[in-house]
C-alpha cells in the first residue's frame, strides 16, 4: 500500500510517499522542505516563523510528492501525521492539511511520535530489521534509548534529565562562530582536534542508571570559550569541537552499553537514529561496540536521519497494521507520551 507521510514538527516541512506491504518496503519520494536558512539569521528556530513557513510549504511538496512518485490521491492507502513532541504551533499546520485531506478523500488517518518515526527511518534503510532490537535516538530536541519490543511497542529505558546532544552541538557551535545548526559543521571540524585537548565533564550520569544531562557539559564548553575571550586567548576550535564530540560520544557508548546488558535477552540488534545519528564519530563508536558485543548494527543513511515524511509513513504503516486510525479529534501535542 502507498502512504502519505507528513512531517512538520520543527523545521523541515516533508511529505513522502513510501510503499509498504509485506517485506516491500520502498521510498517513491521523499521532499523536504528545509527552513533552516530562514532561521540561521536567528541562530536558531523561531517557532512563529516556522509555523508559517510550514504553511506556506505544506500544500505545494504534497503534491510534489504524489506528484514524483507518480501517483493521486485515490491510491493511497493511510496518511500518517507527526502529531507529537514537537513546536505546537508547526505541530498543528501539518496535522490539520492531513486531517482536512485524509476526512475529504475518506483515507485512513494515523498519527505518528516523532521519535518512533525517527526509529522507523531504520526500516527503510535495512529493508529485513525487524524487531525486538535497542534504539538509541539522538537529534536536536531528544536523547533517549527504547527497547523496541514489536513494531508498535516502545519501552523508554531512559534519557535526557534536561538538554540534547543535538542541542549542546549547536549552541557551542553557535558559541565558535558556526552558522546554525552547527551539528553537521561541528563533525566535520572535530576530525581535526585532539579530543583529549579540552577536559570536559561527561554527559553520563547515574551510574547503573540509562541516564545524561548535556546541559553541564554544554556550560561547561561555553565557559572555556568565555574565559579564553576574557583573558584575551584564542581558543582552538577543533580542539573544543574535538573535545565536546568525545564527551558525547563516550557517554553515549557508555549508556548504550549498558543498556544492552540490561536487554540482553531480548534485544538483537542496535539501532542508531535521529539527526545526531549522521554524525560520523557516533556512527563509527557505536558500529565499534555493536562489533564487540557481537550483534548487528543499524544505522538510516544520512539522509533520512534528519526529519523527513518517509520514516513518518513507515512508522504509520506499523500503527495501521496495528488497527491504530485517528478520528476527526486528532490534536497535536507538544509533549512526549513518556512525559504526559
Ligand atoms: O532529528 P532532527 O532533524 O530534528 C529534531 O528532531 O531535533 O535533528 C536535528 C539535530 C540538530 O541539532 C543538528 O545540529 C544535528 O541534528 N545534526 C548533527 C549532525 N547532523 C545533524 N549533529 C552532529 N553531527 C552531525 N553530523
Ligand atoms: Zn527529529
Amino acid at each position: 500500500m502507498y502512504i502519505l507521510g507528513m512531517e512538520s514538527s520543527c523545521d523541515e516541512t516533508s511529505a513522502a510517499i513510501v510503499e509498504m506491504d509485506g517485506t516491500t518496503r520502498r521510498i517513491c519520494s521523499n521532499i523536504v522542505a528545509s527552513q533552516i536558512d530562514t532561521h540561521r539569521l536567528y541562530g536558531g528556530v523561531v517557532p512563529e516563523i516556522a509555523s508559517r513557513a510550514h504553511i506556506e510549504a505544506v500544500s505545494r511538496i504534497t503534491k510534489e510528492a504524489l506528484d514524483e512518485a507518480g501517483i493521486t490521491l485515490a491510491d493511497l492507502g493511510a496518511i500518517a501525521v507527526t502529531t507529537h513532541p514537537g513546536l505546537i504551533g508547526a505541530l498543528l499546520v501539518g496535522v490539520n492539511f492531513a486531517k482536512s485531506l485524509a476526512f475529504a478523500n475518506n483515507i485512513p488517518l494515523i498519527s505518528v511520535n516523532h521519535i518512533h518515526g525517527h526509529i522507523a527511518a531504520a526500516y527503510l534503510t535495512d529493508t529485513t530489521l525487524e524487531p525486538p532490537f535497542l534504539a538509541v535516538v539522538v537529534s536536536g530536541g531528544h536523547t533517549c534509548l527504547y527497547l523496541v519490543e514489536d513494531y508498535t511497542t516502545f519501552t523508554l529505558l531512559g534519557g535526557t534529565r534536561d538538554d540534547a546532544a543535538g542541542e549542546a552541538f549547536d549552541k557551542v557551535g553557535r558559541k565558535i562562530g558556526l552558522p546554525y545548526p552547527g551539528g553537521a559543521a561541528m563533525d566535520k571540524l572535530a576530525h581535526e582536534g585532539d579530543p583529549k585537548a579540552y577536559k570536559l565533564p561527561s554527559c553520563a550520569i547515574t551510574p547503573d542508571e540509562v541516564a545524561f544531562s548535556f546541559s553541564g557539559l554544554k556550560t561547561a564548553a561555553i565557559n572555556l570559550i568565555h574565559t579564553a575571550e576574557q583573558k584575551g586567548e584564542t581558543l582552538n576550535r577543533a580542539d573544543l569541537a574535538a573535545s565536546l564530540t568525545a564527551s558525547i560520544v563516550e557517554g553515549i557508548v557508555k549508556k548504550t552499553d549498558l543498556a544492552l546488558k540490561t536487554t540482553a535477552k531480548s534485544a538483537k540488534t542496535l539501532v542508531l537514529a535521529g539527526g545526531v545519528a549522521a554524525n560520523s564519530h557516533l556512527r563509527t563508536a557505536l558500529a565499534e561496540l555493536a562489533k564487540k558485543r557481537k550483534i548487528p548494527f543499524v544505522v538510516p543513511e544520512r539522509g533520512l536521519c534528519g526529519d523527513n515524511g518517509a520514516m513518518i509513513a513507515a512508522a504509520g504503516y506499523y500503527d495501521y497494521l496495528a488497527g491504530h486510525r485517528a478520528d476527526t479529534s486528532l490534536n497535536a501535542s507538544a509533549l512526549d507520551d513518556e512525559e504526559v
